[in-house]
């Protein structure tokens, strides 16, 4: 057997995927002032990448680097870190169970054993038909009614095994009664 070398520093178009638009940069942009540097707006600017994307591309992990200053690698660094961002595109909506210890001593294995047996999908998996991407997470913070979990950002408290067959098929399982702010709206002027 013989060493082969792999080059990383080509990457095939079709691999980079979309970059950032003007209203993305913008939006980053006006998080600047919050901080006393560029470099730690880099967790907002993220949040509204994957926001706006649904994912973050390698094309705008550099965008990103190129407008905070940082090397790719130190965005990457900090994407890889947090399972919370996807590097590859989601599906339409994203399930997020908790996986920590007052869902997963009120059942929470059974209920992931059920929405990975009902999808057919794994961590960070999406379905065929494109419907739901899977995955766990630690605490939601809403612990006092685990085991719970997201369908995009509507939370589901106490689910049982046996609700996951109904929830999964319901349309709007993901229906918020009150819509939520933007955490990632700039800042009011003044
Ligand atoms: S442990 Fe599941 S929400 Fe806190």
């Amino acid at each position: 057997m013989s060493w082969q070398t792999i080059d990383r520093t080509t990457v095939a178009e079709e691999q980079l995927g979309p970059g950032l638009s003007d209203a993305v940069r913008d939006k980053v942009r006006g998080f600047f002032p919050r901080y006393a540097t560029k470099q730690a707006a880099l967790l907002p600017a993220l949040h509204i990448t994957q926001n706006a994307l649904g994912y973050v591309s390698l094309q705008a992990m550099r965008d990103i680097a190129e407008l905070l200053e940082l090397t790719p690698a130190q965005v990457l660094g900090v994407v890889s870190f947090y399972t919370h961002f996807w590097t590859h595109p989601k599906g339409r909506k994203t399930i997020v169970l908790c996986r920590s210890l007052s869902c997963e001593l009120m059942g929470g294995k059974a209920v992931k054993d059920a929405i990975q047996r009902q999808l057919g999908i794994g961590e960070h998996e999406t379905t065929p038909d494109g419907r739901y991407s899977y995955m766990t997470e630690e605490c939601l913070a809403q612990c006092d009614d685990a085991p719970c979990m997201l369908i995009n950002e509507k939370m589901h408290k106490r689910v049982r095994a046996e609700d996951v067959e109904r929830l999964l098929a319901d349309e709007n399982n993901d229906k918020l009664d009150i819509p939520r702010s933007d955490l990632f709206d700039a800042p009011p002027e003044g």
